[in-house]
């Protein structure tokens, strides 16, 4: 049996029932696509429903206040994905009819969306014989030839890509959701893979050295940069205190807590708090937390302060939690605080 033969074979007897595949429109696979990225199957279900509820065409993406596609994004993380999303919508609108292209060159010139999602539009919306090359691509390809190279140089990917092009005939996007599926489901990434599963098993390099673990031959992590910051509940009358984040960097234009920058004890903060002339009526500790990002650790420490008066700051907003729930795009690294509200 040929590769594709055999992979579809495994694919119709295993795949699974995901929301995206029930109508795979360019516009459905590309924001699945986008999702996906960086992000767990089972966390993008739901989004990705609710996404399209609010927003079903392209020309609604288009229109919409970017507002709600940051709120409608809340809690993803990497909100470049969102904005982008946003901006190759206004482009498709303005030069495309609202239709997204099926060449990969075009696609690739529209904001956020690079080779993989190029090649996963055209492949899964269009059949066009492309190869989205991801992590589990990747993966799979290493162990099955036993690839040396650190599989996120540029020649190796592309030799990935050459090697399932070549295997490639006859359904494009099955093929490519297949090796997905069997990257995920079998060829997995830690730990031992389930070899068992795989319809490769007879000819994989990695699994007939008994070497799976082996490979894919990853690059040395580099270490995170860290920053630690006391963050500041600052609440008047049931309202909370929350900013604007600046236009430009990470978690631009999201909502967030005051913070002040270093770790501080209760007394420290007390001595602020006195010297900036803030009059309290009690502080409460919220405990530390460390959120992770690709490249970054914020290491966090929260406190509760229930003022006396309203410390008017310039574009500081002071919101009731529901407000804050419903309609203020809060990151993900600051919702442990948000939840501590209302506990004691
Ligand atoms: N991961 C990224 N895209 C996927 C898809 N279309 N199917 C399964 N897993 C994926």
């Amino acid at each position: 049996m040929d590769f594709e033969t055999a992979l579809l074979k495994w694919y119709d007897q295993s795949k699974r029932v995901l929301p995206w595949r029930s109508d795979p429109t360019p516009y459905h696979v590309w924001l699945s696509e986008i999702m996906l990225q960086q992000t767990r199957v089972e966390a993008v279900k739901g989004y990705y429903a609710r996404f399209l509820a609010t927003l079903p065409t392209i020309p609604d993406l288009a229109n919409a206040p970017e507002e709600t596609v940051l709120k409608l994004w809340e809690g993803l993380g990497y909100y470049s994905r969102a904005r982008n999303l946003q901006k190759a919508a206004k482009v498709l609108v303005r030069d495309y009819q609202g239709i997204l292209p099926k060449d990969e060159k075009v696609l690739r010139t529209l904001p956020g969306i690079g080779s993989y999602t190029a090649a996963a539009i055209a492949a899964i919306a269009y059949q066009e014989k492309a190869i989205a090359m991801d992590g589990n691509l990747g993966r799979v390809y290493a162990r099955l030839v036993g690839e040396k190279r650190v599989l996120s140089l540029p020649e190796t990917k592309e030799a990935g890509r050459r090697y399932f092009e070549e295997r490639l005939e006859n359904r494009p996007g099955d093929f490519n959701q297949a090796l997905m599926d069997l990257g995920e489901l079998a060829c997995l990434p830690h730990g031992y893979p389930k070899c068992e599963a795989c319809p490769f098993v007879s000819f994989c390099v990695a699994h007939q050295a008994h070497q799976e673990i082996a490979y894919p031959v990853l690059a040395p992590t580099k270490k995170k940069k860290q920053e630690s910051m006391t963050v500041l509940l600052f609440s008047y009358q049931g309202r909370y205190a929350i900013r604007q984040r600046p236009s430009q960097g990470l978690l631009a234009n999201l909502y967030e807590f005051p913070h002040k920058e270093g770790i501080d004890t209760k007394a420290k903060l007390q001595e602020w708090l006195v010297k900036e002339n803030l009059p309290y009526i009690s502080i409460r500790s919220l405990g530390r937390y460390t959120h992770i990002f690709t490249h970054l650790t914020w290491k966090m420490v929260g406190y509760e302060i229930v003022l006396e008066k309203e410390y008017p700051q310039e574009g500081w907003l002071y919101v009731t939690p529901e407000e804050m729930k419903q309609t203020y795009a809060i990151p993900s690294a600051f919702r442990f605080y948000q939840d501590k509200i209302g506990t004691k």
